[in-house]
């Protein structure tokens, strides 16, 4: 019985070994290794950049698990920049809203007795007086038609916590912040700005009685250094007099730190743009005005902490925000169609979204 066995054994053993050599003769010499760990994921990137390139708006909220478990896939993909996608856009933009010329009000683009119409209702106007005309710059910063290499639009859903994505925010040429978002861990939203946008009724919010205490706002604007910021004073009616007044306090109390207003045709022109390619909401969030206006001045646009659901790319409960958990506007907003939106674009090259820590 016991020689019965080893035999059995014995030949299993052989068989085992054959097959054994057979697998690893076949490896090393008809099948590169590094062939085998590449093509089946560069054809799964490819399957998985299709399928996110043909997602419908109207499609939100999409299976969870199943979305977030391609994304996990997606965002370890080798990102592809397609320049003809990408150039497309930039002259797309350049042609119907022009940040370079027209992002914000400046003396240059704005004349004295000029009426501004605000961008939600056109037929209310403000006159453009002697006081509004010296609030003005006197041009945009990036007039001169330089191109950055690379620029990055810091949006400040929690996913950026732990994210480690500092560094690589600090190392892009030019970084967009949104809504006064505070800086307070740098390992993971880095600390570099260059403009930085305010809502007006998060300032009347959060800072009544600006003009008699406006040391609150003063120091949270400080994080920024000399960033100027970046107010929609034309969008609605309320947000002028906030706007004016954000503009006196920093004036008379930093004055290297300008203020300066969204031009509203710029906005609308934006909105429309947006519209007619199918993204249908009440008004765009700032996050997709200022990556819209990073994608026109800058070659490669990064986004980071855009994540519009409560869960992350690992189904872990995640914060509105960073640095709080106060909800959006769902009815002004439709932050899950715009982020499909950028998926789309990541997908084809034209911008990049990082979903998961930074390396
Ligand atoms: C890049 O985008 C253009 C325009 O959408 C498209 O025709 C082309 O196939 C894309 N190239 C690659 C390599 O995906
Ligand atoms: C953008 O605006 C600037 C300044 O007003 C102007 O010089 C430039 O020609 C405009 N560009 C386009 C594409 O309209
Ligand atoms: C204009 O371009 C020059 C380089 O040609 C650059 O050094 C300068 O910073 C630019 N100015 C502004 C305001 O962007
Ligand atoms: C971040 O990491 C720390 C420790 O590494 C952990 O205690 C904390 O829960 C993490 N926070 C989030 C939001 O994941
Ligand atoms: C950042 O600041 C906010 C309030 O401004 C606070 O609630 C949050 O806990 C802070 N986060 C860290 C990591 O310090």
């Amino acid at each position: 019985m016991a020689v019965y066995l080893l035999k059995w054994s014995f030949l299993l053993m052989t068989i085992t070994m054959m097959v054994h050599t057979f697998v690893v003769f076949r490896g090393t010499i008809w099948l590169d290794r590094n062939e085998i760990i590449d093509t089946f994921p560069k054809l799964r990137c490819e399957k998985l950049r299709e399928k996110f390139l043909s997602t419908e708006e109207s499609k939100t909220p999409l299976n969870m698990k199943s979305f977030t478990d391609d994304l996990r896939v997606l965002m370890r993909c080798p990102h592809k920049t397609n320049i003809t996608q990408r150039e497309r856009y930039r002259v797309e933009l350049r042609a119907c809203c022009n940040a370079t010329g027209s992002l914000f009000l400046t003396r240059e683009n704005t004349f004295k007795g000029q009426r501004i119409k605000y961008e939600t209702n056109r037929k209310i106007s403000k006159l453009v007086d002697n006081t509004v005309f010296n609030m003005l710059p006197p041009t945009t910063p990036w007039k001169n038609g330089s191109r950055f290499s690379r620029c990055a639009v810091v949006g400040n859903s929690g996913i950026l916590r732990n994210s480690s994505c500092g560094a690589e925010i600090n190392s892009a040429d030019i970084v967009f912040r949104l809504n006064l978002a505070p800086i307070n861990n740098t390992r993971d939203v880095g600390e570099k700005t260059n403009l930085i946008t305010a809502n007006p009724s998060q300032i009347r919010i959060g800072y009544p009685d600006l003009e008699k205490r406006p040391k609150p706002l003063l120091d949270r604007v400080s994080a920024y250094s000399d960033a100027p910021l970046l107010l929609p004073a034309f969008a609605y009616t309320f947000c002028t007099d906030i706007s004016f007044k954000v503009h006196k306090v920093l004036r008379m109390n930093r004055p290297h730190q300008k203020v300066v207003f969204f031009n509203p045709e710029y906005l609308l022109q934006l909105f429309q743009y947006w519209q007619r390619r199918g993204l249908q909401e009440i008004r765009l969030t700032s996050g997709l005005m200022l990556a819209s206006v990073a994608i026109e001045l800058c070659d490669e646009v990064q986004l980071y902490g855009f994540w519009p659901f409560e869960t992350d790319l690992y189904g872990r409960p995640v914060t509105h925000h960073y640095y709080d958990d106060i909800g959006p506007s769902r009815r002004m907003h439709a932050m899950p169609k715009e982020f499909v939106q950028l998926l789309r674009m990541h997908s084809q090259g034209s911008i990049r979204l990082n979903l998961d820590r930074c390396q």
